[in-house]
């Protein structure tokens, strides 16, 4: 169930635009925290690396990749599946649920990561990297059923595609830190 290739393109697809709301929120380069830099026992709420631009650029993404895949949802060749594949059709409310989750996911684990005392931009492991994909998936789960073997399969894979596309953001100079 969880590590069938089935279960594997239904979720890589459902998380796409969560993926890329995350991924490209950095771009947006914010100067307006949300938190509107207050303070919570002494330390930031968010702190400075959630901004209102991230949220704005965050949530526009997913809801334009979602336009585009629910377009491409016409021409998918279902037919080459051996079983029914449960495959979302996208559309622009479902990436506006995806991508201001992943935007909102990724604050609440900025929240805990500030609680713990751990300054903006440290790395908190397994935390930076499904927070985003959590928040997406459960903010979807309100307009849309969420098979729970997509959620255990990208809580294993996320991390491991977020390092690799964390790097090349890195190296391109998008991101700050390859994390
Ligand atoms: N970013 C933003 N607004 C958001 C999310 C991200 O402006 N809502 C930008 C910020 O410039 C941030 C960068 O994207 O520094 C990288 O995002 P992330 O790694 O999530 O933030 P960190 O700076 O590492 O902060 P934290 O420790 O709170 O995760
Ligand atoms: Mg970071």
């Amino acid at each position: 169930m969880v590590f069938d290739v089935y279960n594997f393109v239904e979720a890589i697809w459902v998380i796409m635009p969560a993926f890329a709301a995350n991924g490209l929120a950095p771009l947006a380069r914010g100067r307006y925290p949300i938190d509107f830099n207050r303070t919570f026992g002494g330390k930031p709420i968010l702190g400075k690396g959630k901004t209102w631009e991230g949220l704005f650029l965050g949530t526009i993404v997913g809801m334009f990749i979602a336009s585009l895949m629910g377009a491409l949802y016409y021409f998918l060749p279902f037919g080459i599946s051996a079983v029914p594949l449960y495959i979302v059709p996208m559309n622009m409310a479902i990436g506006l649920f995806l991508g201001f989750g992943a935007v909102f996911g990724d604050a609440i684990g900025s929240f805990v990561k500030r609680r713990i005392g751990i300054k903006r931009g440290r790395p908190a492991p397994i935390l930076d990297q499904i927070d985003f994909m959590l928040g997406g998936l459960l903010l979807l789960s309100f307009i849309y059923p969420v098979k729970i073997s997509w959620v255990i399969l990208l809580v294993i894979i996320t991390p491991i595609f977020h390092l690799i596309a964390n790097t090349m953001a890195y190296f391109i100079g998008i991101k700050g830190e390859p994390y």
